[in-house]
């Protein structure tokens, strides 16, 4: 719902955050709260974030925020996770600094596995795995309720 785009937005005045929702009901949620906060330096991308990267190609950021993202628990459905290989080799790329958090250990270490081998060929700087700020996020919130162990990893690149 944009929690953590509206605490970055607050935290960091001079700086542009860019949120990106495919569905419509975060999008709205975020807008609607922008519009009556008066804040103006949010700007929200509509389609999946694999789209951003492709088309704004020379496009680099100070940190990126992937939180809870959908893991597609089932072995089958591995291939959906929008963090893989792949996607995670794009963004280092375009990226200062990466932020994960998951409540999911399955898609944790294997993010992890990647970041090592990242680091292994000198792609990254460093990573750790201590907790960072965020927002509460809807799903933040929920994953405290349930009591259920969270994964932080901080990726470094430049
Ligand atoms: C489990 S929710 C977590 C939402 C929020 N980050 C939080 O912490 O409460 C996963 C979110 O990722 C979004 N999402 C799924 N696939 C995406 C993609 N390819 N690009 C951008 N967002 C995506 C979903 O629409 C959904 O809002």
């Amino acid at each position: 719902m944009g929690e953590n785009v509206i605490e970055l937005s607050q935290r960091n005045k001079n700086k542009k955050i860019i949120g990106i929702e495919p569905l419509l009901n975060g999008q709205y949620f975020l807008a609607d709260y922008c519009l009556k906060n008066n804040i103006n330096n949010v700007l929200i991308y509509t389609e999946p974030a694999q789209i951003f990267i492709s088309v704004f190609k020379k496009f680099i950021f100070d940190s990126i925020y992937i939180l809870f993202p959908d893991p597609w628990h089932k072995k089958k459905h591995k291939k959906r996770r929008l963090l893989n290989k792949e996607f995670i080799k794009k963004i280092v790329l375009k990226s200062k600094k990466i932020y994960f958090l998951s409540d999911n250990f399955d898609y944790f270490s294997n993010i992890l596995q990647i970041t090592k081998n990242l680091l292994q060929k000198k792609k990254i700087i460093s990573f750790s795995t201590k907790k960072f700020k965020i927002a509460k996020t809807k799903y933040l919130n929920r994953a405290k309720k349930l009591n259920k162990r969270l994964y932080f990893l901080t990726i470094d690149i430049s």
